[in-house]
């Protein structure tokens, strides 16, 4: 078997030290990397790392090897090409075709999927002629991770740092487990929950439950690889924030509903995989509740926290807007789905079966996908990431549907 070529384009940032081991991540799974940095990247990583690394010939421009039409065949040849680190000048030369080394070249010839790791100074990021620049990339197919919020160079820290190699080594393998040249979820905005909401009875206790949000950051991780703008909700998972994706923290479920509700306003999909806790304590204990000396327990009065599933889907923000429940349930699991389903009034539900030792924490699911139109899609026990791709799936053709 032919190992499948990555082109990995450096561009001239202090982040191109990462890019080693992202190229080391490629080249150890299988990969048979080209890399092509740009002059200004030789000046932070030099050739001679690059080729040793990749095992491959390294150049900058298109005046070496010439026979070879290196600037027409290397994008020509790859199945996927991933600019890490894309500085604001790579963003922008990519997005008005310009074409003036190896690396700019490549990108023009390149029928693969494209994938960028921005890294830069915050207000580089957010200069609307970097957003401009990033978002005639997204409409054109390219995938633009979303950089990470933390220390840049120098004592500034912000959003423009590169997401850590291994995230942006998980966003390629996707794509090209995935095989697909157009990333089907480019130009959308989707919008994830995930994890357990916990409600405090007093300063050191709370009602929460076992979700551990895997299921969730595998939508989230999905959709990002996909090509979508991911907003993802996570309630007390402890996970770190995932590559390319929007992270709101928040504790309970009012909170949830509250940043799930805002991030709605203008997403394409909204899919809740958290665990909302329908109760919380009637009454906060502003000081730890203390044990009595008669031996007595004291009575915990409970009240209902908002269906943020069923107000999502009662009241769509957009018109055409999908909006994907979970239900976990342990007994009568496809009876119950369904009345769920339409008690909700979502467009597509996926129930999986949960008990002691099932689903929570474990990294395989099993599930079926019941759809608001009647069909049923049945999910076989498998990798969360495997569940995840069948939901978006089964959400493209939906939007598709409502915005033709
Ligand atoms: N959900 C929600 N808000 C809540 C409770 C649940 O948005 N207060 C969402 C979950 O994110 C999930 C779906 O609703 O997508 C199903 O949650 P579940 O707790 O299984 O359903 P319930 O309606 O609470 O039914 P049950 O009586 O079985 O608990």
């Amino acid at each position: 078997m032919t190992k499948p070529k990555v082109v990995l384009g450096v561009s001239g940032g202090i982040a191109a030290y990462k890019a080693c081991e992202l190229l080391r991540r490629l080249t150890e799974s299988g990969h048979d990397v080209r890399v092509v940095p740009t002059d200004s990247a030789l000046h932070f990583v030099g050739a001679a790392t690059w080729s040793a690394l990749s095992g491959n010939p390294v150049s900058t421009e298109v005046w070496e090897t010439v026979h070879e039409v290196p600037h027409v065949r290397i994008g020509q040849g790859a199945d996927l090409v991933v600019v890490a680190p894309a500085t604001a000048d790579m963003l922008a030369k990519a997005a008005h075709g310009l074409a003036d080394d190896l690396l700019t070249n490549t990108l023009l010839t390149a029928r693969c999927p494209v994938v960028f790791a921005p890294a830069m100074h915050t207000e580089m990021w957010e200069h609307p002629a970097t957003q401009e620049n990033v978002a005639t990339l997204r409409r054109r197919g390219a995938v633009v991770i979303e950089p990470a919020v933390g220390r840049l160079t120098g004592v500034d820290t912000g959003k423009g740092r590169l997401p850590e190699p291994g995230e942006i080594f998980e966003v390629c393998r996707r794509i090209l487990a995935r095989g697909v040249t157009t990333p089907d979820l480019a130009g959308r905005h989707v919008v994830v929950s995930a994890g357990g909401t916990r409600e405090p009875l007093d300063p050191v206790r709370y009602l929460g439950n076992r979700s551990s949000g895997k299921q969730g950051y595998a939508l989230a991780g999905a959709a990002a690889a996909r090509g979508a703008r991911v907003t993802l909700v996570e309630a007390n998972t402890g996970m770190p924030d995932p590559a390319g994706v929007d992270v709101v923290h928040v504790g309970t479920a009012v909170q949830l509903r509250e940043a799930v509700l805002k991030a709605a306003a203008d997403a394409d999909a909204v899919v809740m995989a958290a665990a909302v806790a329908d109760f919380r304590p009637a009454v906060y204990a502003t000081g730890k509740i203390k044990k009595t000396d008669d031996g007595g327990a004291p009575t915990v009065e409970l009240v209902r926290n908002p269906d943020v599933l069923a107000e999502l889907s009662a009241d769509r923000a957009l018109p055409g807007q999908v909006v994907v429940g979970f239900a976990a349930e342990t007994d009568d699991v496809l009876v119950n789905g369904r009345a769920k389903l339409a008690r909700k009034g979502c467009d597509l539900l996926v129930v999986n079966e949960v008990g002691e030792h099932k689903t929570f924490g474990s990294a395989e699911n099993e599930a079926v996908v019941l759809a608001a139109d009647g069909t049923e899609t049945p999910v076989p026990y498998g990798p969360k990431e495997a569940l995840a791709e069948t939901v978006w799936d089964l959400v493209l053709p939906r939007l598709r549907e409502r915005s033709a």
